[in-house]
């Protein structure tokens, strides 16, 4: 059996529709857009909850059209749609349209995972299911979390932040020395030429017992530096200097809470996802993090390492091959745990 799925994703400030094909034996991504307004995040300094809806309400239409136009034919047997965890309005938006869509066409519904979709990224972006047991980090803007994936019905979560995001680490430390939102992308390109060790920070958490993560101890010790150190705030080699050091605490934390937690669960393949798995730094570490740990490391490719909505339809195709039942009663859960139990 073969389907085809769209995918509706709206769980922050991306809009993005895409169009999967799969069956068995994989599946491969047939048409995707992915619309954003960094401009306008940015100028405000972060997500502003109306501007966000208004875009994917303006947007989601107009990309609809155009994902299934590229597609070809256009048709499609089941719709997906995040639902959860995210911000709720924009969680909405994107839920009715998507249930809207599927009522109008005749095809089938599915309330998806944001999370779930994060944790298919490394495997899909190849164009395989993913492959059990194995232990995921999830890094982005809202998520810093290490899930046990057991099976496909059963997941535990091993380790989360107490405080701030990797990726919220990276934004408000990069707006702290006068880098542009998103702070993450900005800071790697900032760090070129940089030395690790010359402004020094904490690493914290690491060897701590456990696998949680803290990063906002981070921020304090950051405006420490910026007080005897002025200059890092504008540019020049001290910033870059400063950027790398960041990378470097920030990869060296993730990648000690990886050690421990595949020593805790024995998992001998690791999946990298989220926003700050784009960066090169970070993706280092944990290599080496699963390399000595004697694991394999296995990062989504790019494009699907930040949010997008190819591997919300890869979810929602999955689901469709193993004839679930359709969910069109689940409404938005901006909490929506990834954790699963059956
Ligand atoms: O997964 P994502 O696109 O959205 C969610 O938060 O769900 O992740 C966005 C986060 C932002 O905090 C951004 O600064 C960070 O990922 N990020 C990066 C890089 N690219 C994106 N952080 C470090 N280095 C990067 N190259
Ligand atoms: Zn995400």
């Amino acid at each position: 059996m073969k389907v085809r799925a769209l995918g509706i994703e709206t769980s922050c400030d991306e809009t993005g529709v895409a169009m999967v094909e799969a069956d068995e034996g994989g599946c491969s991504l047939i048409a995707e857009e992915l619309a954003t307004r960094p401009e306008v995040h940015g100028a405000l300094g972060g997500i502003v909850p109306e501007l966000t809806v208004r875009q994917h309400l303006e947007i989601l239409p107009r990309i609809t059209l155009r994902v299934r136009e590229k597609a070809g034919t256009g048709d499609f047997s089941v719709v997906g749609a995040t639902s959860g965890p995210g911000l709720a309005p924009a969680l909405l938006v994107g839920l009715a349209f998507g249930k809207a869509l599927a009522w109008a066409e005749k095809s089938s519904f599915y309330a998806i995972n944001h999370l779930e979709g994060h944790l298919y990224s490394p495997f899909v972006s190849r164009g395989n299911w993913p492959v059990y047991p194995h232990l995921a980090l999830i890094v982005s803007g809202g998520h810093t979390l290490l899930v046990d994936a057991i099976n496909p019905r059963e997941r535990s979560i091993i380790g989360t932040t107490r405080d701030d995001a990797a990726g919220e680490a990276f934004d408000k430390l990069a707006r702290m020395v006068g880098l542009e939102y998103p702070g993450g992308p900005a800071m790697e390109k900032q760090a070129y030429g940089g030395e690790v060790g010359n402004y020094v920070l904490p690493r914290p958490m690491k060897g701590a017992e456990g696998c949680d993560f803290s990063f906002s101890g981070l921020k304090n010790a950051a405006r420490l530096l910026l007080e005897k150190h002025p200059e890092l705030a504008g540019p020049g080699l001290a910033r870059s200097h400063f950027c790398a050091e960041v990378q470097a605490a920030i990869g060296e934390c993730l990648a000690d809470r990886c050690c421990r937690a595949l020593s805790q669960t024995g998992r001998k393949v690791l999946t990298l996802s989220g926003g700050v798995s784009a960066n090169q730094a970070v993706y280092r570490s944990l290599e080496e993090a699963a390399r000595r740990s004697g694991a394999k490391l296995l990062a989504a490719a790019g494009g699907w390492n930040t949010d997008n909505a190819a591997m919300i339809a890869a979810v929602t195709a999955r689901r469709a091959l193993d004839h679930l039942a359709p969910n069109w009663e689940t409404d938005a859960d901006p909490r929506w745990s990834v954790a699963l139990n059956s």
